[in-house]
């Protein structure tokens, strides 16, 4: 187990609206090897290799964020399987279990799956949601720029391996709604939870138009035209809202018609260091510089980390609205690809 790390403050994180912090994502990289048109954009620039975060930088901030509360940490990307040495990164987070961590997670593309799920497994990973946008080959290959066969195989063999696995869907109008049945069966048939996702305004290209959202009220009208039965679930601390269909459950997770920011448990770091405080902040904080230098000098302290991450989450706006109502210019925002979502 991780030596306690000696700080001033050991309270948890919390910001001027009296969020506490429970919930962190670290993309460990912006590459990825699909190329989803509500996310990557057309020619994206990656960030160069020397400049991301060592998976020695990241486990410090790890141990550092769970000593001031964190309970669950998710490894996002890009595409998190891509980079080298992840595995081993999951087994070192292991931990920090008896220092407060509850849940270890992954979000990915799902394509190496069927090839790492169960390394993943054995590293102690709880639980992994894999983007699955249509069941349709064609259309598949049109929003991903990749085969759907490596997908449904990895989740299966994520499945068997014994991983608890959720499964995300980004609707886009005139694109893959036709989708919300069939994925529906497919998530009872597999016994899976499956979760429709509102289109947010941070595609790489900066595309996105309201006219192409489908709404949670569009895709509960959609499912009520086969499922005579859908009920409402308690929606806990989680932006899903979820509904009881048909001996299974479905969350709908609308950031744009129901925004769930007057709970937000969450913090992000991308993999070059920029930390934010919401999905949707025009700009981050960099403490690359600030983390190499602990890992560098033994004698350093965690007094300016502490500082300017406390001043930075207690800032943290109110959230989407707060942040949409004050946008003057072009967002300044990055891409989903670089959040991790
Ligand atoms: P669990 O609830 O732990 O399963 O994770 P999650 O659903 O938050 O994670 P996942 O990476 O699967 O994200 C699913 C969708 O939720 C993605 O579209 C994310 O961008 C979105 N999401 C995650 N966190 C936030 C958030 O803080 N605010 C908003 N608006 N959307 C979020
Ligand atoms: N809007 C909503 N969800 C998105 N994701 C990626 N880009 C967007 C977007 N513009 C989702 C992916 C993945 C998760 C990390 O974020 O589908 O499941
Ligand atoms: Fe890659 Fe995920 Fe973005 Fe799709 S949503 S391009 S899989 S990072």
């Amino acid at each position: 187990m991780s030596t306690a790390i000696q700080l001033a403050d050991n309270t948890a994180f919390i910001d001027q609206y009296g969020r506490q912090k429970r919930k962190l994502r670290i993309s460990v990289t912006d590459r990825c090897n699909f190329k989803c048109s509500y996310c990557m954009p057309e020619h994206p620039k990656w960030a160069e290799k020397h400049t991301l975060l060592s998976f020695e930088a990241l486990y410090q901030f790890c141990q550092f964020m769970v000593q001031r509360g964190i309970e669950q940490i998710r490894i996002t990307g890009g595409e998190p399987l891509m980079r080298q040495g992840i595995v081993h990164f999951i087994a070192q987070l292991q931990q920090l279990k008896p220092l407060g961590l509850k849940r270890i997670s992954m979000t990915t593309n799902g394509h190496y799956l069927t090839k790492y799920a169960l390394d993943l497994k054995q590293a102690g990973l709880d639980d992994l949601n894999v983007s699955l946008d249509s069941l349709d080959e064609a259309q598949f290959q049109q929003l991903t720029q990749k085969h759907l066969q490596p997908v449904l195989a990895g989740i299966a063999q994520a499945q068997l391996v014994g991983l608890k696995v959720k499964v995300n869907c980004v609707l886009i109008k005139h694109c893959n709604d036709n989708q919300i049945v069939p994925l529906t069966h497919w998530a009872i048939k597999q016994e899976i939870e499956l979760r429709f996702i509102e289109f947010m305004p941070l595609d790489g290209d900066q595309k996105w138009s309201a006219t192409d959202v489908v709404t949670e009220q569009d895709i509960l009208n959609e499912l009520a035209t086969v499922f005579k039965q859908i009920d409402a679930l308690e929606q806990g601390n989680n932006p899903a809202r979820l509904y009881r269909v048909d001996h299974t459950t479905i969350g709908i997770i609308s950031t744009i018609s129901h925004s769930f920011c007057h709970q937000c448990d969450r913090l992000r770091l991308t993999a070059q260091g920029d930390f934010y405080t919401c999905l949707f902040a025009q700009e981050g904080l960099n403490i690359k510089l600030l983390l190499d230098h602990l890992i560098g000098d033994k004698d350093a302290t965690y007094q300016d980390l502490e500082q300017q991450l406390t001043d930075v989450i207690w800032s943290k706006a109110l959230g989407f609205s707060a942040i949409q109502a004050q946008k003057q210019q072009k967002s300044g925002r990055i891409s989903m690809h670089m959040m991790g979502g």
